[in-house]
């Protein structure tokens, strides 16, 4: 798959704000939209990792994905993350993979498995200076709507601590009980969500 493939979003939900449209005479400014949401790809990369680095390791003193680790995955499954760009800076991120087995397992730390039917989201976060005011959640609820557009994703699974577990289950996401996958003295749960109302909902409008 080529690195440079965007994956844009349909036209409603890509864009909040249309362009200021060009005034007669006057050469074309090329202004960045107010809001942009869009799949991201290895050129972003370096972006999501310093929004990382201050949401994880600032704090953890690790992060979900390092760079080569966002670049792995927005190069196999780029169509499985969401940016949400504000005059072209990013502000917030999901970057997901698939996986085919019931529950996560060390393994889904590394590996995006093509075949399967489920959502792996790896890695959320908002920038700093925009958290605490519903941008989270904007971008989860657009990318659950995304997700819900890929006929192969019939399942949507992710890991988190404690504390946010219920800001995870405001998605419908069902707490499945402790995850197997540690990292050093971290502890995580597991939370589970199905497709398939997406998936009806998108049979039910015939797109
Ligand atoms: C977690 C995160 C993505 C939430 O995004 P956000 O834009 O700040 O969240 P929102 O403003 O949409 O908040 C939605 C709700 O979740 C709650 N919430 C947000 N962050 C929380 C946290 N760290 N712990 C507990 N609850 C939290 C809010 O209190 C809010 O609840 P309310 O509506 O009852 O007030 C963001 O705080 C972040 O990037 N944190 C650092 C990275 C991280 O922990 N990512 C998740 C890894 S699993």
């Amino acid at each position: 798959m080529s690195t440079q493939s965007t994956y844009p979003l349909e036209p409603e939900a890509s864009q909040l704000q249309p362009e200021t449209p060009k005034a007669p005479g006057r050469q074309r400014r090329h202004t960045l939209p107010a809001n942009e949401f869009r799949c991201l790809t290895p050129e972003d990369a370096a972006s999501v990792f310093e929004i990382e680095r201050e949401a994880f390791i600032s704090v953890l003193g690790i992060c979900p994905l390092y760079l080569e680790e966002i670049k792995h995955f927005l190069t196999l499954c780029p169509e499985l993350s969401m940016g949400w760009f504000q005059e072209g800076r990013l502000v917030a991120f999901i970057i997901g993979s698939l996986w085919d087995q019931e529950r996560l397992t060390q393994e889904s730390m590394t590996l995006h498995r093509p075949g399967g039917h489920t959502a792996h989201l790896r890695a959320l976060a908002v920038h700093h200076t925009f958290r605490g005011q519903g941008k989270g959640s904007i971008l989860m609820w657009r990318f659950l709507h995304h997700l819900g557009r890929q006929p192969a994703v019939r399942r949507a699974v992710l890991m988190c601590e404690d504390a946010l577990v219920p800001f995870y289950q405001t998605f419908g996401f069902r707490l499945v009980g402790p995850c197997a996958i540690t990292l050093g003295s971290l502890t995580f749960k597991e939370l589970q969500r199905s497709m398939w109302d997406h998936a009806s909902r998108r049979r039910n409008s015939g797109s």
